[in-house]
This record gives C-alpha cells, structure tokens and sequence, in this order.
C-alpha cells in the first residue's frame, strides 16, 4: 500500500484564526490538509470557498512533489463540482477532491469559458482536473456503492483516472459524527482491487476508530475533531500513522 498520510480536517479548527491553525497542524506532523468545502446544497451545511483558501495558502509551505507535505487536499462538498476548479486552482488548492454524486447529477454549469448545458461525467471532470494541473480525487457518500468506481479507475487513459478515492465514512456535512465501520468493505474492496491506490476515509477518525480503517487498507486518513480538540495534536497525528504504518 502506499504511505500513511495523515490529513487533519481543518473544519474543526479556529476559524478566527486558521492560517495560524494550519501552519501549527503542519509543525504537529501533520501532512496535508484537509480543506472541506461546502455549499449548503450539496451538504446541509455551509463553510467558504477559494478566498480564504487564498488567505491561508501562504501560512504553508508549499508541497516539494506531488502528494507532499503541505498538500492542499480540498474536498468539495459541492453541488456543481467542475464550476469551480479554476478559482481553486488559482487559490492554492493542490489536490480536488469532487463527490461522485454531485457529478452524475450536475450539469458542466457556467465556466469561464461559457455556458454549457452537458452532464459533467465523471471521466471529464477527472481530465478537465488534470488539465489545470492540479491532482483529482473522487469521493462517494456513505449510500453509494463502490463499484460505481471501478469503470472509472479501470480506465486505461490515465489522464481521466483519480489519482486518489475517498470513502465517506460518516454523511458528509459535519464534523464530529460517529464513525461507520459498515463503510470497510468499500475500502478493502478497494485495497484489493487497487494495492497502489491512494485510499481516504473521511469522519469519526481517531484513537479509536483508526485500527479498523487502517486494517481494511485506507491510507490516506482525515481527522478532524481529533486532531483538533486534542491537548496534544502531535501524539494523535502520531497515533494515526503509527496504525496505518504498522
Ligand atoms: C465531514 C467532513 C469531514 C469532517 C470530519 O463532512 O468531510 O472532513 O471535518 O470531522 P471528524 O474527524 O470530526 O469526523
Ligand atoms: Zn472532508
């Protein structure tokens, strides 16, 4: 399997004052972060967009190589996912991670380049990703099976696969939620097909839950109100890694 990366959600930071919260959870050990984006349509929930991206980036390094330290890692939580690859681009972001289900149900939306009424499929938003040069992830909701994934990861035209599939283990919308270890099987499933594969777990990770995510194969692991309501973020970024690691 690839190696652990350990994401802290920024969601569950200060958000009076998250780029020191970044910078702090980048000096903790953290690798990524993870940047949740919602829009209230999508999600029940609302958070913000590209220009507070914009206002953090620079409170952290950014990555030397492609999936390095200090990676971006945004999880659109978005109804029109392909609308906003640009300005996430242009605010920092590295890694754009869109939800399967919001882009077999959108249509491509306005874009810069103008209006267009096609059905965004995943395989072209994959691409359309790409060609900004950023890194795509594809994420499903608890609901969605995981096979939907495989013609898209099976694909021989590596411009239009993910370079990374996030498996939800909570519905996406809030921090703070109760792991869901019926969602493993999605992951080992995964695992199996897919031993390179950059796999990632979303909600109610940490101490206690780790064990199993990490077991099942997941290796790219977000925590949010563990890492940041902890005393010590260090040991629990620490914690993550070692389980995935061992
Ligand atoms: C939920 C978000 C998560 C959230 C996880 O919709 O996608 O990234 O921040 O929070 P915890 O780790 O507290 O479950
Ligand atoms: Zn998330």
């Amino acid at each position: 399997a690839p190696p652990a990366i350990i994401a802290p959600s920024i969601l569950s930071a200060d958000f009076g004052a998250l780029g020191k919260a970044c910078s702090d959870t980048i000096g903790q050990g953290a690798d990524w972060l993870h940047v949740d984006i919602m829009d209230g349509h999508f999600v029940p929930n609302m958070t913000f967009g590209a220009p507070v991206v914009t206002m953090i980036r620079p409170h952290v390094d950014r990555p030397k190589e492609a999936f390095g330290k200090g990676t971006f890692d945004c999880h659109m939580m978005i109804a029109e996912p392909k609308k906003w690859v640009k300005d996430f681009k242009k605010a920092g972001c590295d890694l754009y991670c869109f939800h399967y289900e919001a882009a077999i149900s959108s249509t491509a939306a306005e874009t810069p380049e103008g209006h267009s009424d096609q059905k965004t499929s995943p395989r072209e938003l994959i691409k359309y990703i790409h060609d900004q040069g950023l890194r795509a992830g594809i994420a499903i909701k608890p609901k969605t099976p995981v096979d939907v994934l495989y013609e898209i990861l099976d694909n021989p035209n590596k411009e239009e696969v993910p370079d990374m599939a996030l498996v939800m283990t909570v519905e996406p919308g809030f921090g703070g939620q109760k792991f869901m270890p019926d969602m493993m099987p999605k992951v080992e499933a995964l695992r199996k097909r897919y031993p390179e594969l950059n796999i990632e777990v979303d909600g109610g990770l940490g101490e206690k839950t780790i064990d199993t995510a990490a077991d099942a194969g997941a290796n790219v692991i977000v925590a949010g109100s563990a890492v940041f309501g902890a005393k010590d973020p260090s040991q629990i970024i620490k914690v993550l890694r070692e389980a995935v690691e061992k």
